[in-house]
């Protein structure tokens, strides 16, 4: 049974997922109507990695016979100064989102809720990648915006991205 404190921090951290989901397909649109298609479908790949995360909390929440709450998803930034203003914004969250994990592994040690524990390692490895991928594609991205041409190579290549169910 699920302890009512990590329940609650639990669902918040679902809301948290969806919410970068959500954020994630802000700039997918965004991409889309700068004609850079690649940079849309490799944000929108994002998103739909965003959902799998929601989703793998939601399952687990159930499966320890706790409560889903659904929230609100409150409203996301809608524009950026260039694709690497995107992507530093990603960056930005994605540490965010890794300090909101962290907390997360703070409650379930000190709940002794070692299940949660288990699950939440998971997480924070796959934000060392998240958070690794945003800093070298920002850094990429600094070094050639001002280059159309390789703006035009970065977008092709990223068409290539396709959304891999764990
Ligand atoms: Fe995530
Ligand atoms: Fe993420």
């Amino acid at each position: 049974m699920l302890n009512d404190r990590m329940q609650k921090e639990l669902n918040e951290h679902i809301n948290a997922e969806f919410w970068s989901a959500y954020l994630y397909l802000s700039m997918s649109v965004w991409f889309a109507g700068k004609n850079l298609h690649g940079f849309a479908n490799w944000m929108y790949v994002q998103f739909q990695e965003e959902q799998a995360h929601a989703l793998k909390l939601l399952k687990y929440v159930q499966d320890r016979g706790g409560s889903v709450e659904l929230k609100p998803i409150a409203e996301v930034p809608a524009g950026w100064k260039s694709p690497s203003d995107a992507f530093l914004h990603t960056l930005h969250h994605e540490q965010k989102v890794t300090s909101l994990i962290n907390a997360l592994m703070g409650t379930a040690v000190e709940l002794k809720d070692y299940a949660t524990q288990n699950l939440l390692g998971w997480f924070i490895n796959e934000q060392i990648e998240e958070e690794a991928t945003a800093t070298e594609i920002y850094r990429t991205l600094s070094d050639v915006e001002s280059k159309p041409g390789i703006l035009r190579m970065v977008d092709k290549e990223f068409k290539a991205r396709a959304y891999m169910p764990e």
